[in-house]
């Protein structure tokens, strides 16, 4: 079998075997398949598509490609949470402690930022020492030790899904809903939890760029979970404007942190009771979602979730002094106002603009190997639906450098667009799969 006959096979829109995945996916992971010629089949898998049945078998493939993590001596249903990506995108942050310490045992399998979304290890990262390179081992054994663990999917666990990931993530062929579903469930099975609650998000900040699509995505996923003999549910969720106020690593830890101590905004809180309402139910933690919701609000009340986080970073060999004190998390050292040019209602945000300028301030990725600034990004003060007035801050930027800042601003101020009627606040749930 030769790489270049497959890739020349799914160009022409042809189905691929069982065994051809197999050896593209084998042969990719132990390096004989060079990332070019990975790069072209992405593309072209992209461009033409999977059936139902090339999904299945390259996301079983990309799970044994590696170690697969046996969580079966936890004690519990173990849940694992995964989001499709977004911008702003932080309720993992707040639901791996707070669903944690309403009693769920969280098994969270994570990734790094991809495309212009970011991505939950990068903002783990924020607590200096936090240690994600776990084993599959010492995985299983923190999960039952402290009732959550975040270990990144690189390592022995999904090797095939990282180096895809990565790839993916410099060559544009992130927004395929195949290639999507295969590394989110492949990471998935492969980190051995019993349920999964997926988070897809829809609109221009997401992969999925509409309900329609979101929504197909969700099911793909649920289905592809489900057949692995998982129970798994899905809530669709708005990105046509990032999620809440924070975008950029540090920033939205911050926002999860304030969440966690009770002062979050409207749009965070809503939707991690949501999303922690589907784990605690998937979990059996609660049997109905007005029980879970009490539970969820003791836990954030009684200060119970933010002491789970610090058990959880201080046993991962994480500095806990940022829970606290944010000066101890990285910090931008150029800060300013985002002056609006115009008057108006804000119509609508083109959310990835919001996503690419943290980019170019150095918040994520624009080649494999970049390092990202974790201290640098966006606190949005106006969104869809608000009224503006000329020379009032639309957002405060966070940069450390004035040419970074430059760019990003033009971009941030162009991704807005006004209107001289009321416009509508947009609404953040348009789904849930049970
Ligand atoms: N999250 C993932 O883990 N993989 C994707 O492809 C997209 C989002």
């Amino acid at each position: 079998m030769r790489m270049i006959d497959l890739i020349i096979k799914k160009r022409n829109g042809r189905e691929l075997s069982k065994e051809e995945i197999d050896f593209m996916v084998g042969g990719f992971t132990a390096g004989s398949i060079p990332d070019y010629q990975m790069s072209a089949m992405m593309m072209a898998i992209l461009l033409k598509g999977m059936t139902d049945e090339e999904t299945v078998n390259l996301t079983l493939a990309m799970t044994n490609s590696g170690e697969k993590v046996d969580l079966s001596k936890v004690s519990g249903i173990t849940v694992d949470k995964h989001s499709t990506g977004g911008v702003g995108d932080k309720a993992t942050l707040v639901l791996l402690p707070l669903t944690a310490s309403c009693g769920l045992k969280v098994a969270k399998m994570s990734g790094r930022g991809l495309g212009h979304t970011g991505g939950t290890t990068d903002k783990f990262e924020c607590f200096k020492g936090f240690n994600m390179a776990l084993s599959a081992g010492e995985f299983a054994e923190a999960v039952e030790l402290r009732g959550a663990c975040l270990a990144s999917a690189y390592g022995d666990v999904c090797p095939a899904d990282r180096k895809m990931y990565a790839l993916r993530d410099v060559t544009g062929t992130v927004e395929s809903l195949p290639l999507i579903a295969s590394s989110i469930v492949s990471k998935k099975l492969a980190g051995g939890a019993d349920a999964f609650v997926f988070e897809v998000m829809s609109g221009s900040g997401a992969f999925m760029k509409n309900d329609d699509e979101a929504t197909e995505l969700a099911r793909s996923m649920v289905k592809l979970g489900r057949m692995a003999g998982k129970k798994c549910s899905a809530v669709i969720t708005n990105m046509d404007q990032p999620l809440g106020a924070a975008v950029g690593n540090s920033l939205e830890m911050i926002e999860a942190l304030e969440t966690l101590k009770g002062r979050g905004n409207a749009e965070t809180n809503e939707l991690i009771y949501a999303l922690g309402e589907q784990m605690l139910l998937i979990g059996e933690i609660a049997s109905t979602k007005e029980e879970a919701h009490k539970k969820l609000k003791e836990a954030i009340d009684s200060g119970a979730a933010i002491e789970k986080l610090k058990e959880i970073v201080s046993g991962q060999g994480g500095d806990i002094r940022g829970i606290d004190d944010y000066s101890y998390l990285p910090t931008a050292s150029i800060t300013e106002k985002i002056e609006s040019d115009l008057s108006g209602y804000v119509a609508s945000i083109k959310c990835d603009d919001i996503g690419n300028a943290v980019r170019i301030l150095g918040g994520g990725r624009l080649v494999k190997e970049d390092e990202v600034d974790l201290s640098v990004g966006v606190v949005i003060h106006k969104k869809v639906g608000d009224r503006v007035e000329k020379g009032e801050s639309l957002a405060t930027i966070y940069a450390n450098s004035k040419e970074k800042l430059e760019e990003a601003k033009e971009i941030f101020l162009s991704s807005y667009s006004f209107s001289d009627n009321k416009t509508e606040h947009q609404k953040l749930l348009h789904g849930i799969i049970e």
